[in-house]
C-alpha cells in the first residue's frame, strides 16, 4: 500500500514539481488548490510525466468543511503545505488577504490535521523571513526580521508551528526556507505560469527572450556587489521538489521540528543570469538599467549545509540547467497552461 500525501497548492509552481517527485518516490498524491494562481491543466501534465493519475479537489484551505471531508475520505500519512500567496507588492497593499491565505489557511489546516490525528507536515517558508538583520550566508539560526507583510505572514506560521511542537510532541514538522527557485521540469511539460503581474527575474528573462517584452529592466546597478546588480541564491525547482521528498522522509522518522534552508549556497548576479540565459536561448537579451526596487536587498544566499548534513540533500542542478529548463518550458508553452 502506497502512503498518501496531501499537497496543498499542488497545482502551483513548487507544488506541481513536488507532486512529480512524490509520485516518482512511490507515494500517492492528493492535491487541494483553489486555482487562484494556477490552472487545473497542470494536473494532467503531472500525470503524463509520472504515468499515474493524481486525485485533486478544487477548494480553499480556509473551507473547514471541505478539509473535514477530505481528511475523512483519505488516510493521509502527511501533508506538504505549499499553498499560499507570495507577491511582495500585493501583500503591502492587501495585508488582510496575505494573513488570510497564509496564516488563517494554515491555522485551519493544522486544526483539521490535529482532529484527524495527522501530525506530519512540511511547510513552504521563504528566505525572505531573514530580512536585513542577518549576516551572509543566512544560517537557519540567523535572526529573523522580515521587512514585508509577506515575510511576516511566513514568519508567523513558523512561530505557530514552534508553539505547536512545544505543546505536543506528537507533531513532526519540517520548515523549508526556499531561496530563489527557478527553472522547470526537464520534460518541458510543467513550469512557472503565474496569473496576473509577474515580479520575479526568471519569468521576465523568459518574456524578453521570447519577444513578449522588449528589454529586461535591471533594478539597480549600484549595489555593493561585483557588477553592481543584485545577487541571489537561485536553485532548480526540481532540486526544491526533491528536498521536499527528503524532508518528508526525514520527519516521518523523527518527531519535533526542523528548519532547513534550501539553496545552492552561492549567489549569482542579475547580469550573470542574463548571460547564462543568452547562452542557452541563443538570443540577445537587451537590458535597461532602472532604479532599485523598493525593499530589495543587495545580496543574499544560503548556508545550505544543514540540509546536506541532515537530509543528504544538495542542489545538484547548475545555472545553465536552470536556464535551459526554464527556456524549454517557455518556448514549448508560450502562453503557459491553456
Ligand atoms: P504558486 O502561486 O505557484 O502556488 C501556490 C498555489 O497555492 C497556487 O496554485 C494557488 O492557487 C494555491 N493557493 C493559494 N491560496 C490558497 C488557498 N487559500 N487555498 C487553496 N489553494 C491556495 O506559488 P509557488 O511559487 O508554488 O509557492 C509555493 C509556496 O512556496 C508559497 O507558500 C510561497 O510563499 C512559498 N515560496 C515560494 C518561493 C518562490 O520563489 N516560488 C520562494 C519562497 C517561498
Ligand atoms: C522576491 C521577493 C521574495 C520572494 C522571492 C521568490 C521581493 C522584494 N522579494 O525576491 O520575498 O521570496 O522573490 O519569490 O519582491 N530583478 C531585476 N529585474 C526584474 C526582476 C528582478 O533586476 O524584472 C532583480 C531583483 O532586483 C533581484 C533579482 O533580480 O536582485 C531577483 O529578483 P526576484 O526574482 O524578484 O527575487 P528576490 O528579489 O530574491
Amino acid at each position: 500500500m502506497r502512503r498518501k500525501i496531501l499537497v496543498t497548492g499542488g497545482a502551483g509552481y513548487i507544488g506541481s514539481h513536488t507532486c512529480v517527485e512524490l509520485l516518482a518516490a512511490d507515494y500517492d498524491v492528493v492535491v487541494i488548490d483553489n486555482f487562484s494562481n494556477s490552472k487545473p491543466a497542470v494536473l494532467d501534465r503531472i500525470a503524463a510525466i509520472a504515468g499515474r493519475a493524481i486525485s485533486w479537489h478544487e477548494g480553499d484551505l480556509r473551507d473547514r468543511a471541505l478539509l473535514q471531508r477530505l481528511f475523512s475520505q483519505h488516510h493521509f500519512a502527511g501533508v506538504l503545505h505549499c499553498a499560499g500567496v507570495k507577491s511582495i507588492p500585493e501583500a503591502q497593499q492587501f495585508p488582510l488577504k496575505y494573513y488570510q491565505h497564509n496564516l488563517e489557511a494554515s491555522l485551519t489546516l493544522l486544526d483539521v490535521m490535529s482532529q484527524h490525528g495527522v501530525h506530519k507536515l512540511v511547510f513552504s517558508s521563504s528566505a525572505t523571513v531573514y530580512g536585513e538583520a542577518a549576516r551572509l550566508p543566512y544560517r537557519e539560526e540567523s535572526p529573523l526580521a522580515p521587512n514585508t507583510v509577506y515575510g511576516r505572514s511566513k514568519m508567523m506560521v513558523e512561530e505557530l508551528l514552534h508553539d505547536l511542537v512545544q505543546a505536543d510532541d506528537s507533531w513532526h514538522i519540517g520548515i523549508l526556507r526556499y531561496f530563489n527557485p527557478v527553472g522547470a521540469h526537464p520534460s518541458g511539460l510543467i513550469g512557472e505560469d503565474p496569473n496576473g503581474q509577474v515580479n520575479n527575474l526568471m519569468p521576465h528573462l523568459c518574456r524578453v527572450a521570447i519577444g513578449r517584452q522588449d528589454a529586461l529592466s535591471v533594478f539597480g546597478h549600484d549595489y555593493p556587489t561585483p557588477d553592481g546588480t543584485g545577487v541571489r541564491d537561485y536553485l532548480h525547482v526540481v532540486d526544491v521538489a526533491e528536498g521536499h521528498v527528503k524532508a518528508l522522509q526525514h520527519i516521518s522518522a523523527e518527531n519535533g521540528l526542523i528548519t532547513l534552508n534550501l539553496g545552492m549556497g552561492r549567489g549569482y548576479s542579475v547580469l550573470e543570469m542574463v548571460r547564462a540565459f543568452e547562452q542557452v536561448c541563443g538570443n540577445h537579451i537587451p537590458v535597461r538599467f532602472v532604479a532599485r526596487r523598493q525593499g530589495d536587498l543587495a545580496s543574499y544566499y544560503a548556508d545550505a549545509s544543514r540540509a546536506a548534513d541532515i537530509l543528504g540533500w544538495r542542489a545538484k542542478r547548475g545555472l545553465l540547467e536552470m536556464c535551459a529548463d526554464a527556456w524549454r518550458w517557455q518556448s514549448n508553452n508560450p502562453d503557459g497552461y491553456l
